[in-house]
């Protein structure tokens, strides 16, 4: 989806060390980026497929990164968590990030990693903020209602519980699938300004534009809606990103699991 968390994607899957030469899945691989470094990870006799479940996504995976390793290396296709098209234990690993909390049917698609994973094969669920990262530095209050008003957003989409219900629990539905969580480890991403173009850019545009956008203006009063244009918004002479002294965290955290 970004490049904002590069070096620490690239160190979390340097820490997994994926067997050179072997063959993985990334499902939900989004723009493919993830999918890349994984391949970069497993080397030249490696392979990795990223699926996702829109052609035109598929396309943008194909378009950004489809060519930049050799043929066989890496490939992208069409598919749903839920509904695997591979034949049983085709792969060594699965990869799965920033997905689970998006899928309502969590035990049939854990059902379907576990076959279509070698016996002894490893399952990787990463998952952002199970704990609240800091785009706000020195606003916690406001940070804190924001992220609330967030929350409450994503049940339409996340159905009985939100995203962030969904994320704490990657866990135990990892063990209420009959998997065995072997570790389970969390990363903490840290930027300071001057900020890497990357990460200014998923600030603004994803973490503001998006998360934090119109989508929430009903959700708030229109005292922290002022507050929060006035510091999120680019035009804005108070814009956050423009502050000297600005930093985030933000906490990346890493399930795996195997077969028993
Ligand atoms: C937050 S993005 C993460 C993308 C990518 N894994 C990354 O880390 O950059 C969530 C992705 O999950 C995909 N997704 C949602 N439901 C899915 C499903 N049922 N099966 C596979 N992918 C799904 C979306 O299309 C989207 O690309």
């Amino acid at each position: 989806m970004n490049r904002f968390q590069e070096p620490d994607a690239r160190a979390i899957i340097a820490d997994l060390a994926l067997p050179a030469g072997s063959a993985g899945l990334d499902v939900g691989c989004g723009v493919g980026l993830f999918a890349l470094w994984l391949a970069e990870a497993v080397g030249p006799k490696g392979r990795v497929v990223g699926i996702e479940p829109s052609a035109e996504r598929v396309e943008a995976a194909r378009a950004l990164v489809g060519r930049t390793l050799p043929s066989g290396r890496l490939e992208f296709r069409e598919g749903d968590a839920t509904r695997l098209d591979f034949p049983d234990a085709t792969f060594d690993w699965i990869w799965c990030g920033d997905v689970l909390h998006h899928v309502q049917e969590t035990g049939k698609a854990l059902a379907e990693f576990a076959r279509v994973v070698r016996p002894d094969g490893r399952i990787v669920v990463k998952e952002s903020q199970l704990l609240h990262g800091v785009f706000l530095p020195g606003y916690p209050a406001l940070e804190r209602r924001l992220r609330q008003a967030e929350m409450e957003w994503s049940r339409h989409e996340g159905g009985e519980f939100s995203f962030e219900e969904r994320r704490q629990r990657t866990p135990a539905s990892l063990r209420a699938a009959g998997l065995r969580v072997e570790s389970f480890r969390t990363y903490l991403l840290q930027r300071q300004a001057p900020l890497p173009e990357a990460t200014r850019d998923y600030i603004q545009r994803v973490a503001f534009e998006r998360n934090w956008g119109p989508r929430l203006r009903d959700r708030l009063t229109a005292e922290d809606w002022e507050r929060r244009s006035a510091l999120c918004d680019v035009a804005s002479r108070e814009f956050v990103l423009d502050d000297p002294d600005y930093y985030c965290l933000y906490p990346i955290s890493v399930v795996v699991a195997t077969v028993p």
